[in-house]
């Protein structure tokens, strides 16, 4: 049987990880700072990681959410500490897209609404309702079209006040990253953030902050969207909380009443997803990962700022982003082939940085030094 191509592939085969750096099949050394999508949030391999799940996996690795599990509560009072949501619930399930499906299907039980707002350049997920709210024609199926979601401007305040006037009692919800990833490192406006939530609590709808790129401690604060200085009412998350494990969720607001039924899944917040969640969380607080990301990611944009042919040079902590110039197009390119260092990417000429939040100064340097070269040699494409 083939694998279903969806993938455009390096052709490297990573055989090897450790902290911020993974070895290919050859034993060449790779700097990361992608993070494997903005996924691996304490380093890859960590001791203190792998020991948790092993030692969970020898005792139980999955029952299912008939019967008590502990990990789950314990899980729940960690993060809800180590996020500042503490009155808030938590509901585990296993992806991005499940996590956010789940936001906006919870609001709408909760005001009985249709109608979501979403912005231009979003990316939600690939599940029905998440990629309706995905400002991506190319991969919404016929079958996830709806005239349910309404998208306006990022940034656009006032955009925002016109839809909330003419059609507020019919608005669900607000979905929004905080700074969107996928889109190419936008950073949402603190008046913006306000904005929604002034007028979600006006017109009664459900302001849904994504996390799942943007947040879990990557940008120095454990939710990006908390420099507004606002709470949402649901928080979505997925990738850093497992490092590599599966595992996603959403905090809910204590205003929102459970009811037996309402939400389920199958593998959510199962026995070892609930190990590696509380290992990374473990790992943040012991080794003050938020800290690191946020020092490390401002000396990073500073570094890059003072390199005059880079643009736009923008993002927090460790979620960066600047645009190169048509002569350096080849630019990403050349820093996996020549250099050894993965990094993302956003159409058409964004450079992506996600790595690890323990990222030291030494590897960010490597890559410092290695963009400086391609900027200085201004390489022709290999
Ligand atoms: C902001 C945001 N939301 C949701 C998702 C979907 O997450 P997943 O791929 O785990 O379903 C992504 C994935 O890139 C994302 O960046």
């Amino acid at each position: 049987m083939k694998l279903f191509d969806v993938y455009p592939l390096n052709d490297i085969t990573i055989t090897k990880a450790k902290g911020s750096y993974v070895w290919d099949d050859k034993g060449d050394q790779y700097l990361d700072m992608y993070g494997g999508h903005a996924v691996i949030s304490i380093g890859h391999t960590h001791p203190h990681y792998v020991e948790r799940i092993t030692e969970q996996i020898k005792k139980v690795g999955f029952y299912s959410n008939s019967i008590k599990i502990p990990l789950q509560a314990e899980l729940s009072e960690k993060l809800g500490r180590v996020s500042g949501k503490n009155d808030y619930q938590l509901f585990l399930c296993n992806s991005g897209a499940e996590a956010n499906e789940n936001a906006l299907k919870l609001a709408s039980f909760y005001n009985g609404r249709k109608k979501i707002i979403a912005f231009s350049k979003s990316f939600h997920g690939r599940t029905s309702l998440a990629v309706a709210a995905t400002d991506n024609k190319a991969i919404v199926a016929p079958v996830n079209e709806t005239d349910n979601v309404i998208f306006l401007p990022f940034n656009d305040i006032d955009a925002l006040e016109k839809t909330f006037g003419e059609n507020g009692s019919e608005i669900s919800s607000v979905i929004v990253e905080g700074i969107q990833g996928v889109g190419g490192i936008r950073v949402a406006d603190t008046e913006f953030l306000q904005a929604i939530r002034r007028l979600c609590d006006k017109h009664n709808a459900v302001f849904i902050a994504d996390g799942v790129q943007c947040g879990y401690g990557r940008t120095g604060k454990f939710f990006s969207h908390d420099y507004a200085g606002v709470d949402a009412d649901i928080y979505s998350m997925a990738k850093g909380m497992g490092n590599g494990f599966p595992v996603a969720g959403i905090l809910i607001s204590p205003k929102f009443q459970p009811k037996h039924g309402m939400l389920g899944t199958t593998f959510g917040g199962n026995h070892l997803a609930c190990a590696a969640a509380l290992a990374v969380l473990e790992v943040m607080e012991e080794e003050n990962l938020m800290k690191n990301a946020a020092e490390t990611g401002e000396y990073i944009i500073n570094e890059l700022k003072a390199i005059p042919v880079l643009q736009n040079v923008r993002g927090k902590g460790l979620i960066i982003g600047f645009d190169v110039p048509g002569e350096l197009k080849d630019m990403r390119k050349n820093l996996l082939w020549n250099h050894k260092i993965f990094t993302g990417e956003a159409k058409p000429n964004v450079i992506r940085l996600l790595p690890s939040l323990a990222l030291r100064k030494k590897d960010a340097d490597e890559f410092l030094e290695a963009v400086m070269e391609e900027v200085t040699v201004g390489r022709p494409s290999s």
